[in-house]
């Protein structure tokens, strides 16, 4: 099933996949020619490093110059999976992977598809699947919205996670998460024992993570906080909710009644679908701050659809 595909990443071909989290445009990470095609079909600036996906512990060492213990670790544990881990990078790394910086992102996604291609196809550079600027996709659909019905897409169905993976450097101590995902603070703490600092910074500041500082993830409706005591439009606005504070009554009201993982899983699909039925405006319930330092996928949530407010 996978031949068709292997044998265009093996020509330089660009290919898009299913990984947990969202589709993934994967090219040969040790072919700079087919790595700068994921930069022109994204529309993505060169200062953005791509995240090279591996299948087994073996490819590290051909991309990281030192794994410190701490990552060994944190490897042991999450992987297979969400966490994109930041290493210092060999000299033989093509500089158009890392956008010349002296550290490569890495990770292992745990999809038996990913697995199996990266396993046969060798390693691959792979951002998500979507033009620059919009929702990432979470199904082959939304590959074929964003590059056409011609586009070579590995269909997977639906992505497990829904939202990219965590994003936590480790060339340097204490390690720094760069990106929130379904992989929290707390349970990277609980495997190293010592603090991991956060930096997840708006845009136009400067950043060690390029990619931290572009508007990402944005539907073409815009996109704001519900206010307190706002009566809710049932004509004109697109609400997404997680409380149980609010009835849902109409198609342009989802509740996800406190399921985040849900949530997550959808947000994506949420945006792209308020912009097909033309609503001007989506509108999303506020996080507490409880809920917040309870759950690592809220604060995904909240990240992303930061992001998404311009
Ligand atoms: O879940 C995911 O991570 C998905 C799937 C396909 O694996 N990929 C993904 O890739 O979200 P992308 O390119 O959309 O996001 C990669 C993020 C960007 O914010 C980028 O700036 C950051 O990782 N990144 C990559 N290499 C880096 C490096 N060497 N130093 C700092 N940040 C880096
Ligand atoms: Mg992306």
């Amino acid at each position: 099933m996978l031949d068709r595909y292997i044998k265009l990443l093996k020509n330089g071909e660009v290919v898009a996949f299913p990984t947990e989290t969202v589709y993934g445009l994967g090219a040969d990470a040790w072919n700079p020619d087919a790595v700068k095609k994921v930069f022109e079909i994204k529309g993505r600036p060169a200062d953005n490093p791509l995240i090279v996906h591996i299948s087994n512990l073996h490819m590290v060492q051909d991309f990281a110059k030192e794994i410190p213990e701490d990552a060994k670790k944190l490897m042991k544990a999450f992987w297979p999976g969400a966490l994109t881990l930041i290493f210092k990078k060999k000299s033989n790394v093509p500089d158009i992977i890392t956008g010349g910086l002296s550290t490569v992102a890495l990770r292992w996604p745990s999809h038996p598809i990913s697995q199996q291609l990266i396993s046969l196809a060798g390693p691959l550079v792979a951002p998500s699947a979507n033009t620059s600027g919009k929702p990432s996709p979470t199904r082959p659909e939304h590959v074929f919205e964003d590059f056409g019905d011609d586009f070579p897409v590995i269909k997977g169905g639906k992505t497990q996670i829904g939202l990219e993976s965590t994003v936590l450097d480790v060339s340097e101590s204490p390690f720094t998460i760069y990106r929130p995902g379904a992989i929290g603070k707390d349970e990277i703490e609980s495997v190293i024992d010592i603090e991991v600092l956060e930096s997840i910074r708006s845009e136009n500041q400067t950043t060690k993570s390029p990619g931290t500082k572009y508007t990402h993830y944005a539907p073409n409706a815009s996109v704001r906080w519900l206010q307190e005591n706002e009566k809710l439009d049932l004509q004109n606005v697109f609400y997404l909710i997680h409380s149980s504070n609010f009835e849902s009554k109409g198609e342009n009201i989802i509740n996800y009644s406190g399921n985040y993982e849900t949530m997550a899983k959808e947000l994506y699909v949420r945006f792209r679908q308020a912009d097909h039925e033309n609503f001007d405006e989506i509108v999303i319930e506020p996080f507490s701050e409880q809920l917040l330092s309870k759950q690592p996928i809220v604060k995904a949530l909240l990240n992303r659809i930061q992001k998404a407010i311009h």
